[in-house]
């Protein structure tokens, strides 16, 4: 991205300004790890070089204006450091104001506003966290313009915390924590139940992360996942009359297998087991990466994938297409969807000679059966969350 085409169209909406910042965020892919951050799992993401760039000018007055290339119709969208209440037709400033009202919660004065060009790579409601890649740009934005003395995980948990209470989507703290706290050629093991971690080298072999964008629209995606996470609370609840957990993760699949008697629902059975076995896996996939063992990496991508079929029950068709398509092709070790998922992106590790014959094959095979193109790219592995200049 041209960081000076940024600055000329900065300075076409909002006129000359003397001082510019230039701040930039990333999304993330999840290798592993999918749906078990809020309940107490390892989950092995990282960040990516697609993500959300920031022109911001400080004002010397309370007001904030914005206005963001990847949504032009919207035009500037303005308003005061006083009144950071939700409207009805807030669009994109909610990430915005959400983050400003924890950090205020928190006991960060924020005296002054800004203007702020904002323009993103990472295609929206994708699944590669667009949101979260947004909100680790304001805090990042205000604590620069401010001095605050915070650290990147302290960010990383506010602009979490915007999501679940302002935004209204119970998440868990993967994104936050792999948009924040990325690094160029690593992913992050990081265990959710106490917030350790560690950098693991991606290190792929000859082989590529391909990126396979459903573009299937994420709709009532939200509302599905607040759903999930309360199963997996009921579910957790029963288990506790039978072990001393705090999260369905604690649980080995042997010790699960132990006391899922208790789970006579059928649906919530299969929505601990997911969250169980995911866990598992996780810790194999990154033993197995660390000894350069891709073919079972791959291996532990497609187990992964049907766990979310067929016990979690987030796929559906366009996901379950684009993996099965994947996995049919030479040259594929392993695919899974990533993120929420209900839509969105699914990733496939890919040998490097075969990455066009692939990526030419899902998608000719992909608008055949879903009526629509599919957009497939590799990925590069990022840092996280800076000020660039
Ligand atoms: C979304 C959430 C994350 C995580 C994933 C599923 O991306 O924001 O917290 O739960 O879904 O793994």
């Amino acid at each position: 991205m041209k960081i000076e085409t940024l600055k000329d169209a900065f300075t076409k909406v909002f006129g000359e300004e003397k001082e510019m910042k230039v701040f930039f965020s990333p999304g993330r892919v999840n290798l592993i790890g999918e749906h078990i951050d809020y309940n107490g799992g390892c989950v092995f993401p990282a960040a990516i070089t697609y993500g959300t760039y920031a022109i911001v000018s400080p004002r010397e007055d309370q007001k904030v204006r914005l206005y963001s290339g990847n949504f032009e119709d919207r035009g500037i969208i303005e308003f005061d450091l006083s009144d950071l209440s939700h409207t009805e037709d807030e669009h994109w400033s909610v990430y915005v104001k959400g983050v400003m009202v924890q950090f205020k919660e928190a006991g960060f004065n924020i005296p002054t506003g800004f203007d702020a060009y904002v323009f993103g790579t990472i295609p929206n409601g994708s699944g590669l966290s667009s949101s979260a890649s947004l909100e680790l740009l304001v805090s990042q934005i205000l604590k620069e313009l401010h001095g605050y003395e915070i650290s990147m995980v302290d960010m990383v948990k506010l602009s979490q915390k915007a999501e679940n209470s302002y935004v209204g989507v119970n998440c868990g703290i993967m994104d936050q924590f792999a948009i924040g706290m990325g690094k160029k050629d690593y992913a992050i093991k990081l265990n959710t139940n106490d917030l350790s971690y560690e950098y693991a080298q991606a290190n792929l072999g000859d082989n590529s992360i391909l990126i396979m964008n459903t573009n299937k629209k994420r709709e009532l995606a939200d509302s599905k996942y607040n759903e999930r996470r309360e199963e997996c609370d009921k579910a957790l609840e029963l288990l506790q009359t039978q072990a001393d957990i705090k999260f369905l993760c604690d649980l080995t699949v042997a010790e699960f297998e132990k006391v899922a008697h208790v789970l006579t629902d059928e649906v919530l059975y299969r929505r601990a087991k997911h969250a169980v076995t995911e866990n598992e896996r996780v810790k194999l996939a990154i033993d197995v990466l660390s000894n350069g063992d891709l073919k079972e990496f791959g291996q532990l991508l497609n187990q992964s994938h049907t766990s979310l079929r067929d016990d979690y029950e987030v796929t559906g068709k366009e996901l379950d297409t684009i993996v099965e398509l994947a996995c049919a092709q030479e040259g594929v070790l392993g695919a899974r969807m990533t993120g929420a998922g209900f839509g969105g992106c699914a990733i496939a590790l890919v040998q490097n000679d075969a990455v066009e014959a692939v990526k030419s094959a899902i998608a000719k095979g992909y608008k055949e059966v879903i009526g629509y193109d599919a957009d497939l790219y590799v990925a590069t592995i990022g840092d996280g969350t800076k000020t660039l200049a």
